[in-house]
């Protein structure tokens, strides 16, 4: 229904963070472990070797971090709630500690005018339901539907949009396939058994907030526009099977209650009827309220020809179990992290995607990975012409609501540790202090402060 999702004349924004990113403090108040906690040990798995008890201490310094967000004039707060503070084991007991700390979070950023919205998984899954076989196993599903309304119903009087998962691309994917982020398993296609049960695992969850009274239930997809280099047939093949795992995976049963032929071609996985069980796709069909779109960069598919310039390994290569080895082109301008700008990309990914699902969107995550300190005009550039993107795509029609920098602060990049910043507020390493940088200032002075 997305009632608390106003669409009014003006593009509303917001500020972004991920539990695990910012909040350090990982062994406070009787939080379990996560699988970063245990990934994050693995040698070479983060690229400066250290992990979240190293981040920004939002744990302590939340109320600092509302301030911020109340000065930088932004309507929404977008953070996650860790589930391992929450049910330290997965499932069974709850830790009052950890809700008593989203109690403290949500009244801090409601106080000082700016609207929360959670997200309920945003990677950090408690280390013993991992143990128990993780997002490969069906369980983890229900488990998760559990917790969301353990949340809920401590929060839910004060959050009225909730997102279920972050980005189950990159957890289903990356994590199980790839294996470049936790829990760092390269399953081949047994991640598309993750990919289902992590759709399952919102179904399940947006069923039981919508019975308990919540309207604005979404997902929150790290979809991309996918354009091959050429027109050659291997190459478009290749194509369509990257745009099946990176988008179709999930929109298909969001929106049809199925999965798409050229889809099964490459993950015939998703047809086992032991693993998508009757009632499952169903469930999941018209289950999100709106959705929200993290976009970074476009995904080109390109021949397999690494001596061309230009051509490296990607990241994301391994992460598309089942589709025939591709490989990506990353053109020029790149951020640090080596993802190329372009900003057309999310205008065309907002209006097909609006087309596509009917949903009320918001930009969940934009933003840009720059090393230039407090002066980062080139972080400005980024987000002005993205920006400037989503306002292209609402004239174009696409029912964009919000548009949520990427990131408050510079934080744990994941498997690239504390190498990467994309802040728009710096964060001292040693003493954690923080410092605004001009992004900052340029995004206040647009919201008219
Ligand atoms: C997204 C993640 C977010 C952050 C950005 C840079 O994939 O959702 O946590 O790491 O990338």
């Amino acid at each position: 229904m997305a009632r608390h999702l106003p669409l009014g004349p003006d593009l509303r924004f917001g500020a972004a963070t991920a539990s695990y990113q910012i909040e350090g403090a990982t062994d406070v108040d009787g939080r379990g472990p996560s699988i970063w906690d245990t990934f994050a040990r693995t040698p070479g798995a983060v690229r400066d070797g250290k992990d979240g008890r190293d981040a920004p201490d939002s744990y302590h310094r939340y109320a600092e971090d509302a301030d911020l967000l109340r000065d930088l004039g932004v309507d929404y707060y977008r953070f996650s709630v860790a589930w391992p503070r929450i049910v330290p084991q997965g499932r069974g007991r709850i830790e009052p500690r950890g809700l008593d700390y989203y109690d403290r979070v949500v009244d801090a950023v409601l106080e000082r005018g700016v609207t929360p919205t959670g997200t309920l998984y945003h990677w950090d899954l408690p280390q013993p339901l991992e143990d128990a076989g993780g997002w490969l196993t069906r369980d983890t599903a229900y488990a998760f539907a559990d917790y969301a309304m353990v949340v809920h119903e401590r929060l839910g009087d004060r959050v009225k949009v909730w997102a279920t998962h972050n980005e189950p691309w990159c957890a289903a994917y990356l994590g199980y396939s790839a294996g470049v982020h936790a829990p760092g398993l390269r399953a081949g296609g047994r991640a598309h058994r993750a990919a289902h049960h992590l759709m399952l695992g919102h179904g399940l969850a947006a069923e039981r907030l919508h019975a308990a009274g919540c309207e604005d239930v979404g997902i929150v997809l790290n979809l991309a526009p996918v354009w091959p280099e050429s027109r050659d047939p291997a190459l478009l093949e290749a194509a369509d099977g990257v745009d099946a795992i990176r988008n179709r995976v999930w929109l298909g049963p969001l929106v049809d209650g199925a999965y798409d032929e050229g889809l099964l071609k490459v993950a015939p996985e998703l047809s086992d009827p032991e693993l998508v069980r009757d009632g499952d796709l169903g469930l999941v069909r018209g289950s999100a309220d709106w959705l929200g779109i993290n976009y970074y960069t476009p995904v080109r598919p390109g021949p397999a020809a690494p001596t061309l310039p230009g051509r490296e390994t990607h990241p994301e290569t391994g992460a598309y179990p089942g589709v025939a080895p591709v490989a990506f082109l990353v053109r020029d301008p790149r951020t640090d992290i080596g993802w190329e700008v372009e900003p057309v990309g999310l205008e065309e990914l907002l209006v097909e995607t609006h087309a596509r699902t009917g949903l009320p969107l918001m930009v969940t995550e934009n933003g840009a990975a720059y090393s230039s300190g407090v002066e980062d005009e080139d972080r400005i550039a980024y987000l002005e012409g993205h920006v400037a993107a989503t306002e292209r795509a609402r004239v174009a029609g696409a029912d964009v609501r919000a548009y949520i920098v990427w990131t408050l602060l510079d934080n744990f990049e994941w498997a690239e540790g504390y190498t990467q910043f994309f802040g728009i507020v710096a964060v001292d390493p040693v003493t954690k202090d923080r410092t605004p940088k001009a992004s900052y200032h340029w995004l206040r002075q647009r919201l008219g402060g």
